[in-house]
């Protein structure tokens, strides 16, 4: 959009599940990179002391809240009718229920981008097993149905969030650092990528007026980032002057872990299954025909490496 002066407006954002934990950082990023910014709220006046101050920090930036729920169609419309963009962050639960959203856009009629909750694998390149296989199953089905509408859309696949992953050196189901023996799925030579939180938002909130991005998968393979379970253990053992044992987990033992574990564990383990065995997030091109890469479009993003983030560790 250009204005009067001739410079590029920034769209209007505006932000579904932003008060949850991706949510959050995507708000502030939009906030931050200057565009005008609402969220859809179903409580503006909570009375959490916390939630109610992370709405405060949200007005105290300019962003607006509008009050509204995913299962009611008009407030949903009406604060679409507001926004250039929508970025749904919404989690696990209401990502099938992402159909309400593509209705209101349709209905709106004046939405240039949708970005669907996603943030994690491309689930259209998943080898995962169930539990996973059906969660990403959900998100490529909000990719068919979105596609069908002719929705103008961007799929970030950002990986791993460095702060759901490394806090357990990318242990799957185990919480907190390794002291003296580190568990690793597989045999440890798969890579995985991590990119952190604020690092997904701010590239997120780069493609929503990139003509580059658009009916793209924007995908985040931050290079230094892009570590084996190996590499990764190797490198912590460096920071802290010390080396743990490594023990390995084959894959029948990992898919019996799973089989074996209640939900929630056995999503996350699944998921760990699909990245550190079967290499989800690295075993294919990104052709241009679908996918473009955050660090490559945006160079000048300088973004935070795995290395830099275990050192809040020490
Ligand atoms: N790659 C990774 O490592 C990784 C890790 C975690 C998640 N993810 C992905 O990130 C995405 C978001 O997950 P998350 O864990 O950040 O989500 P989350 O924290 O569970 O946030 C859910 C959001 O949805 C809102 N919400 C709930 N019910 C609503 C309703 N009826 N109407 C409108 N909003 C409603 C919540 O608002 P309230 O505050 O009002 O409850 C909250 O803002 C998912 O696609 C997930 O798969 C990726």
């Amino acid at each position: 959009m250009a204005s009067a002066a001739g410079q590029e407006e920034r769209s209007r954002v505006l932000v579904i599940g932003g008060t949850g934990y991706i949510g959050r950082f995507i708000v502030a990023a939009s906030a931050r990179e200057g565009h005008p910014t609402s969220i859809l709220v179903r409580d503006p006046g909570p009375a959490y002391p916390a939630k109610a101050a992370v709405l405060q920090g949200f007005r105290d930036t300019g962003v607006t809240l509008i009050k509204g729920d995913l299962y009611n169609h008009e407030s949903l419309v009406a604060a679409i009718k507001s926004a250039d963009v929508v970025i749904s962050a919404v989690g696990y639960a209401l990502l099938p229920d992402q159909t309400r959203i593509i209705s209101a856009i349709k209905e709106a009629g004046n939405v240039k981008r949708f970005l669907p909750s996603e943030y994690g694998n491309d689930v259209d390149h998943v080898h995962a097993v169930e539990p996973a296989k059906s969660v990403f199953a959900v998100k490529a089905r909000i990719r068919r149905a979105i596609e069908a509408e002719g929705i103008p859309y961007t799929y970030v696949s950002s990986n791993f969030f460095a702060g759901r992953f490394l806090p357990s050196l990318g242990q799957a189901g185990v919480t907190g650092l390794p002291t003296d023996k580190v568990t690793i799925f597989g045999d440890g030579n798969v890579k995985a990528i991590f990119a952190a939180e604020e690092d997904v938002a701010t590239y997120t909130i780069k493609a929503v007026d990139d003509q580059r991005t658009l009916n793209k998968i924007l995908y985040l393979r931050p290079p230094n980032n892009t570590l084996s379970h190996n590499e990764l253990v190797s490198l912590w053992e460096k920071k802290v002057g010390k080396t743990c044992e490594r023990v390995y987990i084959p894959e029948d033992e990992v898919l019996k872990k799973i089989q074996e574990s209640p939900v929630p564990q056995n999503i996350a383990l699944s998921i760990s299954h699909s990245v550190w065995v079967k290499g989800d997030h690295t075993n294919f091109e990104i052709d241009p025909s679908f996918g473009v890469e955050a660090t490559e479009l945006y160079p000048d993003v300088k973004y935070i490496t795995v290395d830099e983030y275990l050192n809040k560790f020490i």
